[in-house]
């Protein structure tokens, strides 16, 4: 048995080894101190996983010359060539979608759609607080207000049922956001939404080829927004898509994202409209474009793989995966559980982490109580805000967010490894498995030694 400060200064260089782990990223594990396999890293066993994981994103070099003809040609603007609506075409295929819209980045997809569902100065959105600020600032750049729905913890989405007490006669449409590529329960939000007639946009930035009652999210709204961000499944750097079965309203997006110009079935005189650049270049297209059977096949995988470490990890007390609604299958952009601190002997969710990451298994927390950052009090200071809410309704909206079921709870338990973990082999899914297992077991000396 180590003494108590020899085993502090081992942990302390076991973390030095550990803390160059990015959590999200594919780098090395740290070092085995120890052939024990059943003993924890951080007190000088051997960790569970030693190969370091996929790194993310990735090229091919059969993409390249795709895209180099594409620079070559020196038609790079997306009316010079025919790149962006070929790309626009399979998307809408791959997703049963009637059709598709190419934007700069997800953003601004969500920007395009806020504004074709006639959202404005002065309006409401309900939206889900657990996602991306990306979502709460589409929003305020429309000069509305994120009103926040309840968060179900068993599913980190929207609760359905907090959407009704969040309506007010300015509320002009719900955003649900399939996290991590888990599907919302989009019956009961649609149906909010018909009795209200309010408009449903999707946030499914993370969600491609997400799955609800045999429909891919982004088509189950109005109109749905994609992100082809770096990070994620089918990147371009920057990019994102609108998806619809409206061929008008995505006609209402190309003419707001191209300027205003007139455009599909929105033509003649008189048809410009409010408008911006939003365009996608057509070395984005091309890029994206290349990608479709890989995000398809890949998808599998990370399905396969997330179902085994849900069969298995939900046997380990105190780890809970996600439940989905009915009929939907998720696509993992991140694969996250919700971590009980009391069934690990009271060890803090940054040390379960560490614990874990030193067995060469990245994970952490993910997002934080977002409306309490600044970026909503720094809109409802604004002198525009001020001109279009009375200050008691945005003293009571400031106030709501203590009022928020389910959110703070989510935020402070929520545990995820990144996706390009799940594109290991199942071996390397044991080893996650083992390595949650071990720190479960060991949970007490670690909190000790910690
Ligand atoms: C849920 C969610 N919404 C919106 C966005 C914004 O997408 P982009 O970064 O492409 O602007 C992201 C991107 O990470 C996201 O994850």
């Amino acid at each position: 048995m180590q003494h108590r400060s020899e085993r502090r200064r081992f942990i302390r260089s076991a973390a030095a080894g550990s803390a160059a782990l990015a959590w999200l990223g594919g780098r090395k594990a740290p070092l085995a101190f120890s052939a024990e396999a059943d003993k924890p890293a951080l007190l000088g066993g051997t960790p569970a996983h030693k190969g370091g994981w996929t790194g993310w994103p990735q090229w091919r070099e059969s993409w390249e010359p795709q895209v180099l003809n594409v620079l070559r040609s020196r038609r790079w603007y997306r009316l010079s060539a025919p790149h962006v609506s070929d790309f626009e075409k399979g998307y809408a295929q791959l997703l049963g979608a009637k059709s598709c819209l190419a934007t700069a980045s997800g953003t601004t997809a969500l920007t395009v759609s806020l504004h074709v569902m006639d959202v404005g100065a002065g309006d409401e959105v309900i939206v889900s607080p657990y996602t991306f600020i990306a979502s709460y600032n589409a929003i305020l750049s429309a000069m509305a207000l994120p009103v926040f729905a309840d968060t179900d913890p068993a599913t980190l989405t929207m609760d359905p049922a907090s959407i009704e007490s969040r309506i007010t006669d300015r509320t002009r449409a719900i955003m649900p956001v399939h996290i991590f590529g888990l599907p919302c329960d989009m019956d009961p939000i649609s149906a909010a939404a018909r009795r209200h007639k309010l408009a449903v946009i999707e946030d499914a930035c993370q969600a491609w080829l997400a799955d609800y009652k045999g429909r891919k999210c982004g088509t189950l709204g109005d109109l749905g927004c994609f992100s082809f961000q770096e990070s994620k499944h089918i990147p371009s750097g920057e990019g994102g898509a609108i998806t619809s079965m409206s061929e008008e309203l995505i006609d209402k997006c190309n003419s707001f994202h191209n300027c205003g110009r007139a455009c599909g079935t929105n033509q003649g005189r008189g048809s410009f409209t409010r408008g911006n650049n939003y365009r996608m270049t057509q070395v984005q297209a091309m890029i994206l474009a290349q990608q479709f059977d890989k995000l398809v096949k890949e998808t599998a995988v990370r399905q396969a793989n997330a179902d085994h470490l849900t069969a298995n990890l939900g046997k380990i007390p105190g780890i809970a995966p996600v439940r989905l609604p009915e009929n939907a299958r998720a696509v993992w952009h991140l694969y996250p559980f919700r971590y009980d601190a009391t069934q690990f002997s009271g060890m803090s969710l940054g040390q379960f982490a560490h614990a874990v990451g030193a067995e060469g298994v990245p994970c952490g927390g993910v997002y934080h109580e977002q409306y309490y950052d600044g970026l909503l009090d720094e809109a409802i200071a604004s002198r525009g805000y001020k001109r279009l809410w009375s200050a008691e309704r945005l003293k009571a909206y400031r106030d709501s967010f203590k009022e928020l079921k389910g959110n703070k709870q989510v935020c402070e338990t929520t545990v995820a490894m990144g996706q390009n973990m799940l594109l290991g082999e199942r071996s390397d899914m044991d080893h996650i498995i083992d390595a949650i297992r071990k720190v479960h077991a060991h949970s007490a000396e670690l909190v000790k030694a910690m």
